[in-house]
């Protein structure tokens, strides 16, 4: 069922006049090691900006989720990942005696256990329900209890969807809500090409090899031919805009064929695939955004160096 979704999807990205492919497809066990390691990396300030608003505001991020300590919530992380940032918060929590589960979703179940793992470890206190899935299908499940909600969707992890898309699934994430639960949003910040563009084309090649990795994830699964060493990866972004891009580009004309799709794909030389949109924010855009959803923006939180900040928003 799910590869029938992942061969339906590669392949309506590759036939499409603009080649795209979906970078929600990054993460099998290789692109999370990736990931991980992009996290770490100088360049990547992403991370660290978030980092420093969960080390350093912890009380005023406890205190704008307006938390009662006696009455039991659930603790909803879309994205988890390795959950590095989410950990300062739990550990308050916990300290200060808060009854919750902590629900980590991934589309990534590789990254679902070794959260898990990790967890177990730091926090054995706390109780995990995983859940795998991309963001849309986890909505439903949202439905399945009453109790209060935090939904964290944290490391800009909104910012791969267009601002349709992004409003769209707001907007239903605020449906499935009650009144006074809380979305806790974290957007990287609009600033200068100077900045953006290294985090998305570090020194190392780690995030030319996240973006080349799905590529062999197609040659793996779906018995593709593609050559990585034909295409070469090229991040672009325009301050005006706000939105940085990351294209695989063919080096040459060739074909590729994908064994599962029984289909072969004609590449001209500097064709792209957009393989990730990564969308910066500014206060206009995430009004924007939140603009038909029943949220209301109540705090926002900021790092050190203004590069990235949290938005508290509570259902109304
Ligand atoms: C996990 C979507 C927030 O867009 O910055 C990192 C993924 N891609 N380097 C981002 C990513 C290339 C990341 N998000």
């Amino acid at each position: 069922m799910k590869m029938e979704q992942f061969k339906k999807e590669i392949d309506a990205g590759l036939s499409s006049t603009e080649k795209t492919l979906p970078s929600k497809y990054f993460y099998d066990k290789k692109g999370d090691a990736l990931f991980v390691e992009i996290m770490h990396l100088d360049e990547y300030y992403l991370t660290r900006a978030e980092l420093d608003i969960f080390k350093n505001q912890t009380q005023q991020i406890i205190n704008a989720l307006a938390l009662k300590k006696g009455t039991y919530f659930e603790l909803i992380e879309l994205g988890a990942g390795d959950g590095l940032k989410t950990k300062e918060l739990i550990k308050e929590l916990t300290k200060q005696n808060y009854k919750f589960d902590y629900v980590p979703v991934d589309i990534s179940q590789n990254a679902l256990n070794k959260l898990e793992q990790t967890l177990t470890i730091e926090t054995p206190k706390v109780s995990i329900k995983k859940k795998q899935g991309d963001y849309f299908e986890i909505l439903e499940s949202l439905k399945e209890n009453n109790s209060p909600k935090i939904i964290l969707f944290l490391g800009s992890n909104i910012g791969n969807l267009s601002d349709e898309i992004a409003s769209t699934f707001i907007s239903k994430l605020s449906d499935t809500l009650n009144p006074n639960d809380k979305l806790f949003l974290g957007v990287d910040l609009i600033k200068s090409k100077e900045i953006v563009l290294p985090a998305y084309n570090d020194s190392r090649g780690i995030t030319k090899a996240f973006n080349l990795n799905l590529l062999e994830r197609i040659n793996n699964e779906l018995g593709g031919n593609f050559d990585i060493n034909n295409f070469k990866h090229q991040p672009e972004f325009t301050e005006t805009e706000g939105i940085c891009r990351s294209y695989l580009v063919s080096s040459k004309k060739q074909n590729v064929y994908i064994q599962a799709l029984n289909k072969s794909f004609h590449f001209e030389k500097g064709e792209k695939i957009l393989m990730e949109i990564s969308r910066k924010y500014n206060s206009e855009i995430i009004d924007k955004i939140i603009k038909n959803s029943n949220f209301q923006i109540q705090e926002n939180l900021k790092d050190n160096q203004n590069y990235f900040a949290n938005y508290i928003l509570n259902r109304v």
